[in-house]
């Protein structure tokens, strides 16, 4: 599942700041925010053209995709990782595009769980290759698993994903994934008004029992293909309305500082649900999130236009001590909020253009 979808290769990368004062083990930015969780992009390439994400206008057969040279290793990933941990990091989440399609992923995994016991590793998928992998993740030391899914109504669920992809298969994929040990799994649907709003209660009646936790997702401006428009987005106060109505719902406290999804569980005891506001109550404030794309640079942001060249770091023979004092002064200088922005925007009935924050 992917982070974002800018053509990120074609774009000029940051430079790395120097650093100017002997570095912590837990560097905090310039909003006193710790460095917590790296998510890690493994590949640019997905099976799905989800409508919001991969749109098949630009992610066609002309779009170029990044040459195999232009991904990192497992090793420099791990590479990567390591120094992040000794810089405060305590979980990773692998996405993509599709993280299953990057080949020897359980490797990738295997590598991470022995080069840093004890991390939380997690994954982010849209469940097509998932039924026949899920047991050598496992095995391979994943913990958890998080699966989109944007609808159970087959239509709506084929033309969302613009890949003809049916929902029996995913839905087997969850069961695959609980069976060989990867649950309670979290199943993401991205809302969008007038595509599958109508499928709220569906989901959340599917999966209300199950174990698994339905989060819903308010519609992003991510990347610069989607279209975004405000009218698109359910507001997470009207979904958990929606759902209250149908099975009275009470509000939990998070699992963790910082945790992106509010909890709500039903008042009858059949678990939970969680909705993730990122446009209507934006998580900036607690963001510990570092991002690295597919080619090596790190992103500060998931709205960040440009990140820094890692890789040029990694294969240009630095050590590790070099390139923890680079990802630490980058960190050090970590200021973003855009989504905040966004929010304190659109409330004025503005629409934020990527421009307005600077790109
Ligand atoms: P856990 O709490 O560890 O299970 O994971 P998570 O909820 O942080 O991760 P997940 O990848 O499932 O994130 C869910 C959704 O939240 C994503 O699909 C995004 O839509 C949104 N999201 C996650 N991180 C960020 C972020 O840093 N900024 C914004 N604006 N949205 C985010
Ligand atoms: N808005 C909200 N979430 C999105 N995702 C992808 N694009 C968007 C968007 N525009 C979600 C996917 C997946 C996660 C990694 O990101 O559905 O669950
Ligand atoms: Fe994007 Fe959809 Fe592919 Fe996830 S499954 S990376 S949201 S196109
Ligand atoms: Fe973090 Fe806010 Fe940027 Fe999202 S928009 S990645 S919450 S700083």
């Amino acid at each position: 599942m992917s982070d974002r979808v800018i053509p990120i290769q074609s774009q000029a990368t940051l430079p790395i700041p120097a650093l100017r004062a002997p570095l912590s083990s837990a560097p905090h930015d310039t909003r006193g925010r710790p460095l917590r969780d790296l998510r890690i992009s493994v590949t640019d390439r997905c099976n799905f053209r989800c409508t919001y994400c991969m749109p098949k206008d630009v992610f066609n057969d002309d779009y170029a995709f990044l040459p195999h040279g232009e991904l990192l290793t497992f090793e420099e990933i791990v590479r990567v990782a390591t120094v992040a941990r000794g810089l405060g990091m305590e979980k990773v989440r692998l996405t993509g595009g599709e993280p299953l399609l990057r080949r020897g992923i359980e490797s990738l995994i295997a590598q991470l769980t022995v080069a840093l016991p004890g991390i939380d590793i997690a994954l982010t998928t849209n469940g097509s290759a998932l039924k026949a992998k899920a047991k050598a993740l496992k095995d391979a030391g994943l913990q958890r698993i998080t699966v989109s899914l944007d609808s159970l109504d087959d239509k709506t669920f084929r033309a969302m994903n613009d890949a003809d992809f049916p929902v029996a298969k995913v839905l087997e994929a969850i069961d695959a994934a609980a069976d060989a040990g990867l649950g309670p799994i979290k199943i993401n649907m991205v809302v969008k008004r007038g595509v599958n709003d109508h499928q709220v209660l569906d989901m959340a009646r599917h999966f209300k029992g199950s174990g698994h936790i339905v989060r819903f997702i308010e519609f992003m401006d991510v990347g610069a293909t989607n279209g975004w428009r405000m009218d698109d987005v359910i507001p997470s106060a009207e979904i958990v309305k929606r759902i209250h109505a149908e099975f009275p719902l009470a509000a939990i406290d998070a699992n963790y500082d910082g945790e992106v999804a509010e909890r709500w569980r039903y008042a009858d005891g059949s678990g939970e649900i969680g909705v993730i506001s990122s446009v209507t109550q934006a998580f900036c404030a607690n963001c510990t999130r570092a991002r690295l794309s597919t080619d090596g640079q790190l992103f500060t942001c998931l709205f960040a236009a440009k990140g820094y060249d890692l890789k040029a770091l990694l294969r240009g023979g630095a050590d590790d001590a070099a390139i923890r004092d680079a990802i630490g002064a980058i960190w050090l200088q970590r200021a973003d909020r855009y989504s905040e922005i966004r929010t304190a925007e659109t409330a004025k009935g503005r629409k934020v253009e990527m421009s307005f924050i600077g790109g």
